[in-house]
């Protein structure tokens, strides 16, 4: 009893002395360097709060106002050293959601909300940090130009944070907490679809490395360093000459990159665990080290439809974070806080054996080890908080222990650190064996809130994440090489469909044999499939696709065409700029008369457009004109031989003389005597899939021409035409070929 009084006490005069001296102390170095003095009374813990993808829009007021009503009230209660807001803070579409352009409207609103957030919260402005996501660069020529707004009303404008590098420290008795926001939106901003991937270079990369060694000291320092920006590394292209991103973020053992950008639309799990092999960089008294390196890359929903935000705890090196979901609470009920806000809990140790790392780096110290920890905000103070371990064997989890949790700290009026000691040497996890653990709360108004359960292992092992295929897709798939892989693949492809069966053709037909061949191919008799003869008829159904001239050239010279020449032409910067030209190098456009003419802008952004075009309009047309003159031959095939069986039959018959000779059918082929009608469906199936190529092509072409202007799309003859031309005049043969 007296041992609970004296803990209380100690509780108390904790507070107290916070109470007193809570106060942050904020400075900034130099140009782009902030650096912030916390202490709230907690060695070594800072907890900071991510939100991203809010895309404001004129078009879905619930966007702003949710975040006004929702997330000033809630960061009063959490009251985090810093607030990132990692990109696309405005939508930047029209109605339609064709054009992409910025909106100022929008972008006051987004000003005008953030401007209440930060009031009802409490927070220093300076904790507010925002920066730009693609949406926020669509169609601005240029940093500082007219339409770029974020350098107008953006709160790291404000604040003066204008270079695209910044970081900022939080000192907090001995730990170092660093965060390093990067800003690698397009310099040149094209406008949406083609504006999708992160442009960092040579020398952001450069700036980067510096930062992020900013505190690096012999022996290392307690440091520990985040980096956050609004593309996942998936969709982030390399520098100039060739330097990428995730090198730079290893070498500086750096303890997440957190991000935005995918939305929650691809899966909950859009996590990845960056392992690289070898990195070379400068150790500690050692001139140059290769060492295998990790870092997490973790990416958070988005704002716009999930309402989700996420909290990042870091207690003393460990980082984790949780999510929370908004989308649930009332948007109006701002006035009864009591009633609607939600406890938080963030357990912060023992990490989450899914998104934790494998080797202890520094810094080496790991004290929370004999503890489980959690953090609580909450209203309503605690009254009680048990953390349950279990124990899942065999897909079954049985309650192991439950630790009741005391009071480590309180820091205003709504912010708690609960511990608890646990003999972490009881948790070994074998491999049919894991451990998981979950807080529950129990406010003073009797309000029960638990934690989601998470899973631990005291010997970091971590746990395989199942991802879907669409999560493994996004996160896994470095999308620039990607995009490489699938076009060369795309052009091999058309090569062997195209030129070498042509090659073929020429050599057979200048023999004459190639339409003795086909005929023998599908002679009544012949129909045993063997290997040998399907591996001919393939044979025969690409060089039957050669052979009519006029398809063929038109094919052929719309490929030279795209791989040569500009696809088409619009308007890719914003109104009142020049126009650019598309081609599979990338956008060429020149911002003005003194800037440079840049010619290959948003590579590999294009892969929007150019993989669909490739790999669901063009090969699948040049694969249905290949069946549809299949399917011709075999036709004719078909009504020669019943023709010659009914004449045969016929002439049985009147003359009961079998003088009919066995005719040689393949002779009337080209001149396609008629037999008896016959339905043919196959043919119908290719109008079919012709009609869905269309489909998909129009729908393409529209989207394109909604963003970069219907005339000037229209009237380029490389892009929209093709396809049409081609189409027609291959139904108008096939159809002249059936009037016979
Ligand atoms: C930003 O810079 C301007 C000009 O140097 C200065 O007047 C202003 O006080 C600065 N703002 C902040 C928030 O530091
Ligand atoms: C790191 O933090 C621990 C615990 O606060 C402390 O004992 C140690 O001296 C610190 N290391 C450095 C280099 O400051
Ligand atoms: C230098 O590297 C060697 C091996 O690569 C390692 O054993 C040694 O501890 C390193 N020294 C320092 C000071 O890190
Ligand atoms: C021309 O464009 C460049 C960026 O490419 C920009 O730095 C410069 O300020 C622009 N000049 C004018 C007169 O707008």
């Amino acid at each position: 009893m007296t041992q609970l009084v004296l803990r209380f006490l100690c509780v108390f005069i904790v507070v107290f002395l916070c109470g007193s001296s809570c106060d942050s102390t904020h400075s900034v170095l130099q140009e782009g360097r902030e650096v912030v003095g916390v202490n709230h009374g907690l060695d070594g813990v800072i907890w900071v709060v991510q939100i991203s993808d809010i895309h404001i829009s004129s078009y879905h007021p619930n966007r702003a106002s949710s975040l006004e009503n929702l997330a000033g009230p809630l960061l009063a209660v959490i009251n985090p050293s810093l607030v990132l807001i990692t990109g696309d803070l405005t939508d930047a579409k029209s109605k339609d959601h064709l054009s992409r352009r910025q909106d100022r409207g929008e972008w006051l609103q987004y000003r005008q909300t953030i401007n209440k957030v930060i009031e009802d919260s409490g927070l220093p402005e300076y904790a507010f940090y925002d920066l730009r996501g693609n949406h926020d660069m669509f169609g601005v020529p240029f940093v500082g130009s007219r339409l770029d707004y974020f350098s107008k009303y953006s709160i790291s404008s404000s604040r003066n944070r204008t270079s695209s590098i910044q970081s900022i420290t939080f000192k907090n008795s001995g730990w170092k907490h660093l965060f390093v926001g990067l800003d690698t939106s397009m310099k040149v901003g094209l406008r949406g679809p083609c504006n999708l991937f992160g442009h960092p270079t040579e020398e952001q990369l450069r700036k980067l490395d510096e930062e992020l060694s900013q505190w690096d000291t012999c022996p290392p320092d307690n440091v520990t360093k985040l980096v956050f920006g609004h593309f996942p590394v998936s969709f982030t292209a390399s520098a100039e000459h060739g330097s990428r991103l995730e090198y730079t973020l290893a070498k500086h053992s750096v303890g997440a990159y957190i991000c935005g950008h995918l939305h929650k639309s691809f899966g909950p799990n859009l996590i990845h665990h960056h392992l690289l092999p070898k990195v070379e960089f400068h150790d500690c008294g050692n001139s140059t080290v290769n060492r295998k390196v990790e870092f997490w890359e973790w990416e958070l929903g988005d704002w716009r439809k999930a309402r989700t935000i996420r909290v990042i705890a870091i207690d003393q090196g460990h980082i984790s974070f949780t999510d929370f979901s908004l989308s649930g609470l009332p948007v109006d009920a701002a006035h009864q806080r009591e009633k609607w806000l939600p406890t938080l809990i963030v357990p912060t140790y023992p990490l989450d054996s899914y998104s934790m790392e494998q080797s202890a780096k520094p810094p080496y110290f790991m004290p929370s080890h004999d503890y489980v920890r959690s953090l609580i905000f909450s209203i309503q103070p605690p009254e009680s908080v048990i953390a349950r371990l279990y124990e899942t064997t065999l897909g079954k989890l049985h309650l192991l222990e439950e630790l009741e949790m005391v009071l480590k700290m309180k820091t205003g009026n709504s912010v708690y650190m609960y511990e608890s000691p646990w003999q972490s040497a009881k948790y070994i996890d074998s491999a049919n064996t894991q451990y998981s653990y979950k807080v529950s709360v129990v406010d003073v108004a009797g309000k029960v809130t638990e934690s989601s359960l998470r899973s631990f292992s005291v010997q970091r092992k971590v746990s395989k994440l199942k991802k879907t295929w669409t999560e493994f897709l996004v996160m896994d798939l470095l999308w620039e090489r990607a995009f490489v892989v699938l076009l060369r693949l795309a052009l091999i492809l058309f090569f062997i469909l195209f030129i070498c069966p042509k090659f073929i053709l020429h050599f057979l037909l200048g023999n004459g044999r190639y339409e003795q061949w086909s005929y023998n191919l599908f002679r009544v008799g012949s129909q045993r499939l063997t290997v040998r003869r399907v591996f001919q008829l393939i044979a025969w159904f690409f060089i039957q696709g050669c052979t009519r001239t006029l398809i063929w050239w038109e094919q052929v010279f719309i490929l030279l065409w795209l791989v040569l020449c500009p696809w088409f032409w619009g308007q890719v910067l914003g109104d009142g700029y020049p126009l650019g030209f598309m081609s599979i190098r990338g956008w060429m456009v020149q911002v003005n008369d003194s800037s440079p003419l840049y010619n290959d802008l948003g590579w590999p952004d294009i892969l929007v457009i150019v993989i669909p075009y490739l790999y669901f309009v063009l090969l699948p047309l040049y694969f249905l004109i290949f069946t549809l003159s299949a399917e011709d031959f075999i036709n004719k095939i078909d009504q020669v031989e019943s023709s010659a069986v009914w004449q045969k039959k016929e002439k049985a018959f009147r003359t009961t003389s079998s003088e009919a000779k066995s005719s040689l059918p393949y002779k009337g082929l080209d001149k396609g005597e008629g037999g008896p009608f016959r339905c043919r469906w196959a043919w119908w199936i290719i109008m079919g899939g012709c009609l869905l190529v269309s489909v998909i092509h129009i729908g393409q072409v529209s989207a394109i021409a909604g963003a970069y202007g219907y005339m000037t799309v229209f009237a380029s003859p490389g892009f929209a035409w093709p396809v049409p031309i081609l189409m027609i005049t291959t139904v108008f043969q096939s159809l002249s070929c059936r009037k016979h």
